[in-house]
C-alpha cells in the first residue's frame, strides 16, 4: 500500500471526464469533496459534465483538450495549476481484426492511450513530487494483462499503460517523492465505449457498471492502494501465464474472452468526424 491521498480539499485532473467512466469519476470525486478539471476532446462534454458537478453544488472546471497533443498538453496544465490527482482516463478503441483497422486508427490507439500518458503525467508530476503527495492514476484495462482478438492496438497500448505505471512506480518509490500510483485494469464496463460486447460467464466475468468503478478506483486513491484489478478473477490471469502457450490459449478460449469482441459495435464516437477521430492533417474532432 502506497501513501494515499484524500480527496477532500484536494483537486483532481481526470482525462476523458466528459463521458462514460471519467464522467462518474468526476461526479464522485466532488461528491467526496474534490475540486475537480475535467480535461475532454470534446468540449460538450466536459462541460455538461461541469454543470452537472456545479448544480449539485461541486467545485468543477472544464477545459477542452486533445491528450495526445503534447502542445495543447503543456498550455492546459499551465492554466489548471496545482493537481493533487492525476487520473489519466481517456482511452479510445478500434475494435477491428488487425488487416482491417486503418493505419489512423492504429495511430490514434497509440497517441491517446499511451503517448498522452507521457504528456499529460510529465505536466503534473513535477509540481506534485515538489508537494510530496498526490497520485497519479493510470486507467489500463484487464487487456494490458491478455490480448484479446480485435484488440491488436488495444490490447497493446494497455500493456504499455500497465508497464508506463510500474516502471513510474519504481522511479517514485526511489525517489521518495511521496507521490503515488494506482494502475485500474477492468474487464469490461457498461460505458458505451463497448458497446456490442459479449461475456460468456457474466457471474465470473460480469459487465462491470461504470459508478461502481468509479467509486472502487477512488477508494483506491484514498487508501493507497496501488492496483485494481476488476473483477478479481482477472487477477489469475499473471498465474495463468506459468501454464504453456497452448494451455493458456485454451483457458482463455473456454472462457471466450477471444469472442466477446465478435459483436462490437463501440460507440457512434468511432465514426470519422466524431469526438477524438484524428483527421487526415493529424488534427482531432472536438465534438
Ligand atoms: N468501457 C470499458 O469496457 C473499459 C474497460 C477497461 C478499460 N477501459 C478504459 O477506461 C477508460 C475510460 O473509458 P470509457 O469506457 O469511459 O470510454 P468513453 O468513450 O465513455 O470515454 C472516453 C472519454 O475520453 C475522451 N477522449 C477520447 N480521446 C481523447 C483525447 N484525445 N483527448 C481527450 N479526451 C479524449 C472521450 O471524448 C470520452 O469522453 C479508457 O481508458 C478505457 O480504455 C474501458
Amino acid at each position: 500500500m502506497g501513501a494515499g491521498t484524500a480527496l477532500a480539499g484536494s483537486t483532481v485532473l481526470i482525462t476523458g471526464g466528459g463521458s462514460g467512466l471519467g464522467r462518474r469519476l468526476a461526479l464522485a470525486a466532488a461528491r467526496r469533496g474534490a475540486r475537480v478539471v475535467i480535461w475532454d476532446v470534446s468540449a460538450d462534454g466536459g462541460r455538461n459534465v461541469r454543470d452537472e458537478i456545479r448544480s449539485a453544488g461541486g467545485v468543477a472546471e472544464t477545459q477542452p483538450v486533445n491528450v495526445a497533443d503534447r502542445e495543447a498538453v503543456q498550455a492546459a496544465a499551465a492554466v489548471a495549476g496545482p493537481v493533487d490527482v492525476l487520473i489519466n482516463n481517456a482511452g479510445v478503441v478500434t475494435g477491428k481484426l488487425l488487416l482491417d483497422a486503418a493505419d489512423e486508427d492504429i495511430e490514434r490507439t497509440f497517441d491517446v492511450n499511451v503517448l498522452a500518458l507521457y504528456w499529460v503525467t510529465r505536466a503534473f508530476l513535477p509540481g506534485m513530487a515538489a508537494r510530496g503527495r498526490g497520485t497519479v492514476v493510470t486507467v489500463a484495462s484487464a487487456a494490458g494483462l491478455v490480448g484479446v482478438a480485435r484488440q491488436t492496438d488495444y490490447s497493446a497500448s494497455k500493456f504499455a499503460a500497465f508497464g508506463f505505471n510500474e516502471s513510474l512506480r519504481a522511479e517514485l518509490r526511489a525517489g521518495r517523492t511521496g507521490v503515488g500510483t494506482l494502475v485500474v485494469c477492468p474487464y469490461y464496463i457498461d460505458t458505451g465505449m463497448f458497446d456490442g460486447v459479449r461475456t460468456r460467464f457474466p457471474r465470473l466475468l460480469p459487465i462491470l457498471k461504470e459508478e461502481a468503478v468509479a467509486a472502487k478506483v477512488l477508494d483506491a486513491v484514498e487508501s493507497g492502494r496501488q492496483k485494481l484489478v476488476l473483477p478479481p478473477l482477472v487477477n489469475l490471469v499473471p498465474a495463468a501465464r506459468l501454464l504453456p502457450v497452448g494451455a493458456f490459449d485454451r483457458l482463455m478460449d473456454t472462457l471466450r474472452i477471444n469472442r466477446t469482441m465478435d459483436r462490437f459495435t463501440g460507440r457512434p464516437a468511432e465514426v470519422p468526424g466524431a469526438p477524438g477521430v484524428k483527421h487526415d492533417d493529424g488534427s482531432y474532432s472536438a465534438g
